[in-house]
């Protein structure tokens, strides 16, 4: 490659890796980015990860544990609510490149310290 055209091109490589590079990334899934991006895109990089690539490691079970209440708050649960049980898909609420709400925050005010969305 001449020099003339190494100085248009390598620009040009910049500009297209930068979406990836400036990309959100969560720091608690940092091993994940190390073991590539299919430890979660199990359906190509085009499409939303399925629910059960987040199920190998998380399980709904014990989220439902983790995020539990008591007295009145109870049914504030996130992930065991009157209205969807256990199985609410996670990407309705947490996202992983781009920041999300809680959908039980759109109808009502209830408070979730803990959330990463
Ligand atoms: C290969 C294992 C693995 C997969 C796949 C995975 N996670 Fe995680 N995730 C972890 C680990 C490890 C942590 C950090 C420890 C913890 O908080 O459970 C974590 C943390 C999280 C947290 C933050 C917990 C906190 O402390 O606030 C959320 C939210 C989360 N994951 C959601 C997801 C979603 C949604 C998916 C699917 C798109 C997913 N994870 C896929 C392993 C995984
Ligand atoms: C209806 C919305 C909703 C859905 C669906 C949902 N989450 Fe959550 N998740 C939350 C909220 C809100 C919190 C924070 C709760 C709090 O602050 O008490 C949370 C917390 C978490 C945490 C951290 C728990 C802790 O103790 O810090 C993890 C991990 C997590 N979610 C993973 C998942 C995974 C994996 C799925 C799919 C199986 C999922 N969530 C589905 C709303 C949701
Ligand atoms: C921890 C799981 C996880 C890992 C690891 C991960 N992703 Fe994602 N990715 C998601 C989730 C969840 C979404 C959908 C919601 C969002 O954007 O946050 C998504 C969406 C995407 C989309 C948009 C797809 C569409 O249909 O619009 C692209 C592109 C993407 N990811 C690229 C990557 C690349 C490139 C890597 C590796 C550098 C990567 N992802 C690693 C979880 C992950
Ligand atoms: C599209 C709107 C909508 C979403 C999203 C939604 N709710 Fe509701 N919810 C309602 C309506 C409407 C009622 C019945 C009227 C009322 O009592 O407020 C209700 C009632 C409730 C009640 C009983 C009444 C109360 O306010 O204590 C609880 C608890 C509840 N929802 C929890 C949740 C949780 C947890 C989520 C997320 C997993 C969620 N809701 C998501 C609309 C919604």
């Amino acid at each position: 490659m001449n020099k003339t055209l190494m100085i248009l091109v390598c620009p040009l490589l910049l500009a297209l890796s930068q979406p990836t590079l400036a990309m959100d990334k969560r720091d608690y899934h940092a091993p994940l980015y190390e073991a590539g991006c299919d430890s979660c895109h199990d359906q190509g990089l085009n499409r939303y990860p399925s629910d059960e690539a987040c199920l190998q490691c998380h399980d709904p079970e014990a989220l439902a544990k983790q995020t539990a209440r008591e007295g009145e708050e109870a049914h504030q649960n996130p992930h065991d609510s009157l209205h969807y049980g256990k199985d609410a898909p996670c990407m309705d609420c947490h996202g992983e490149h781009t920041p999300k709400k809680a959908l039980c925050q759109e109808c009502h005010n209830f408070d979730y310290p803990k959330f990463n969305g």
